[in-house]
């Protein structure tokens, strides 16, 4: 049976596009959006279309069930574009603007999270009735792209915003949270969980009882070190729903982005130039035509190590390097404390492929810095639904 590389590669030597771009393997967005929905059995698979918004990953994900997280109008239409009913889209966004909420709400789309009370009224203006969800400001492990304390709110505001939300005609439907994305550490939700189930006391107690826990993303992805199985996550969600949220079995929400598209994506890229500063120095600087501006936006604080593997044949021998992006933008250096080795005799024009670059690389690509374009896509398919081989 092929793999994912063995069927990405194979597009690639079939037809040879110009560099940067983006091969997704569709076949394996499936194959890991089933996997963990057998996983998480009995939770709803949210995807967090941010990660990668390709049409065609996003059809094959309706056609298998999937519902979606959306962040802006444009998401939306991306998915109705896509198939998707919009009563499985869930506005998880909590920083919108009240005509996005409006324009949401015509879309059919029936569930908004929020964080503060001026979103709440909107919400409540321009969504009447709508499913409101509170999202919980939570104080986990630092994972490797970290949220900080960007998002969400504490549970002693949580509450009066959920009790806020039924005065004010809507469906105060839960919690929800998100522990940093590439979390590496599994016992993150159990504080999460533990917090969560606070407001679900306390606003049970106020006569709104809760029904729905989105645990949000997170799920890490093996790049170049190891990470938990998915197992090892459910094990530990699942863990703690029983500690803390005892006889209550609420619907259980999982909004991966990561763990569904990285893995099927790769990047193939090309040497422009390799410049040795001083004759002294040990490292030779290699400038990729990919950098931070054109898809590689998580090489920021070189929080994604992603693995590189040179394409054109070379001596085994190799040297340390430092790796840039091709903008004239001094951020755009891609690795300088991780240490990466490549072969001696790389020269301009030979080929690496990036792994694992399925996700948040080319939604975060910029319109034109210095004229470059954003980051092109290709999808591909192998056999399912009779159709051969294609390229999108
Ligand atoms: C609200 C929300 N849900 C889900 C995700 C997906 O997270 P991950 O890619 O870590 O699975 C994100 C990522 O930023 C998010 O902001």
């Amino acid at each position: 049976m092929s793999t994912t590389l063995d069927r990405i590669r194979g597009f690639l030597a079939e037809h040879d596009p110009p560099t940067p771009c983006l091969v997704i393997d569709v076949d394996t967005v499936l194959e890991r959006y089933h996997a963990l929905a057998a996983t998480f059995d009995g939770c709803r698979i949210q995807y967090a279309v941010k990660a990668n918004p390709e049409p065609a990953v996003l059809r094959a994900l309706v056609a298998a069930g999937a519902s979606f997280d959306v962040a802006s109008p444009a998401e939306i239409e991306l998915c109705l574009a896509a198939g998707a009913a919009p009563e499985t889209l869930s506005y998880g966004n909590t920083v919108k603007k009240r005509a996005d909420i409006a324009f949401a709400h015509r879309a059919g789309v029936r569930e908004y999270v929020i964080e503060a009370e001026s979103d709440l009224v909107n919400v409540a203006e321009e969504a009447q009735g709508a499913q409101v969800s509170v999202r919980l400001l939570v104080e986990a492990p630092a994972s490797v792209t970290p949220f900080g304390r960007k998002f969400g709110c504490a549970a002693d505001q949580a509450v009066p915003l959920l009790l806020r939300a039924a005065e004010l005609g809507l469906d105060p439907a839960g919690v929800s949270f998100h522990v940093g994305s590439q979390q590496l550490d599994t016992g993150a939700w159990d504080l999460a969980i533990a917090s969560a189930a606070k407001v679900f006391t306390a606003t049970a107690e106020h006569g709104v009882p809760l029904r729905r826990l989105n645990v949000g993303g997170g799920i890490g992805v093996g790049y170049t070190g190891p990470v938990p199985a998915p197992a090892d996550y459910a094990a530990a969600i699942g863990a703690a729903l029983r500690e803390h949220l005892p006889g209550q079995a609420p619907e259980v929400v999982l909004e991966p982005g990561r763990a569904i598209v990285a893995e099927a994506g790769l990047v193939r890229c090309e040497v422009v130039l390799v410049s040795r500063k001083s004759a002294d120095d040990a490292e030779r600087w290699v400038y990729l035509d990919i950098g931070r501006y054109n898809g590689l936006a998580e090489t920021e604080n070189e929080a994604i190590a992603y693995r590189l593997e040179v394409v054109t044949d070379h001596s085994a021998a190799d040297g340390p390097v430092i790796i840039a992006g091709p903008t004239c933008d001094g951020d755009d250096v891609l690795y300088q404390r991780t240490p990466y080795r490549l072969p001696l005799s790389l020269r301009p024009g030979d080929r690496i492929d990036i792994l694992s670059a399925g996700a948040y690389t080319a939604s975060y690509s910029s319109v034109a810095f210095n004229g470059i374009p954003p980051l092109r896509t290709y999808c591909i398919h192998s056999i399912h639904e009779g159709r051969p081989r294609s390229a999108e």
